[in-house]
């Protein structure tokens, strides 16, 4: 297992492993597989943080897929500051189409609020959301996250395509603050 490190002014402790994640991430390209059933689905990626959560996760999705990016900006150091902004919009049709959404984390809900607003506008035919992190004690919203990767305690963790202010995004293992 890999030791504490160092972003900036804090020190993260190895959490879950690249294997643990790759595993779940493959499982959860298998449920959403499954759920897609015959017809070719519109997966929205999230940027910055999804953009490996979701090239492992595709990858995986071994069938048509049409693959859009959208780019919120929200969040500044580790607290949520609920402040957010329209960086990147939908470019594809998605009228009547299934449509899922790729999220790296659920913390408040509030980018989730956003990029739900945001893509109901182009009326999917179905809109459902895959996450790999949640933080279910920080939730402040009702809308179902459909599939979850991993449920996690309200601790601020970076790696896999997730930053502490810009930093640890290419980590391929997932750390977590230490207190
Ligand atoms: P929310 O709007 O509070 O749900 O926060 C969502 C966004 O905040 C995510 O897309 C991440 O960019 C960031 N975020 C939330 N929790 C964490 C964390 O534990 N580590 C890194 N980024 C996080
Ligand atoms: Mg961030």
């Amino acid at each position: 297992m890999p030791s504490d490190i160092r972003i900036h002014d804090k020190i993260f402790t190895p959490y879950i492993s690249h294997n643990e994640i790759l595993e779940k991430v493959r499982f959860l390209a298998g449920k959403v597989l499954q759920d897609a059933g015959e017809e070719t689905p519109v997966f929205i990626v999230v940027l910055k943080g999804s953009f490996m959560f979701a090239s492992d996760f595709l990858k995986a999705f071994e069938k048509d897929a049409v693959i859009d990016f959208i780019r919120i900006k929200s969040y500044e150091g580790t607290t949520s500051t609920g402040k957010t902004e329209v960086l990147l919009d939908v470019t594809e049709k998605l009228q009547g189409k299934k449509v899922y959404i790729l999220e790296d984390i659920v913390d408040t809900g509030n980018t989730l609020k956003i990029v739900l607003e945001l893509v109901q506008k182009h009326q999917p035919g179905q809109l459902k959301i895959v996450s790999l992190f949640y933080k279910p004690e920080a939730y402040k919203y009702d809308y179902p996250i459909d599939f979850v990767g991993f449920e996690i305690p309200n601790r601020f963790i970076v790696g896999y395509g997730l930053d502490y202010n810009e930093l640890g995004r290419n980590l391929k293992n997932i750390y977590q603050l230490k207190i």
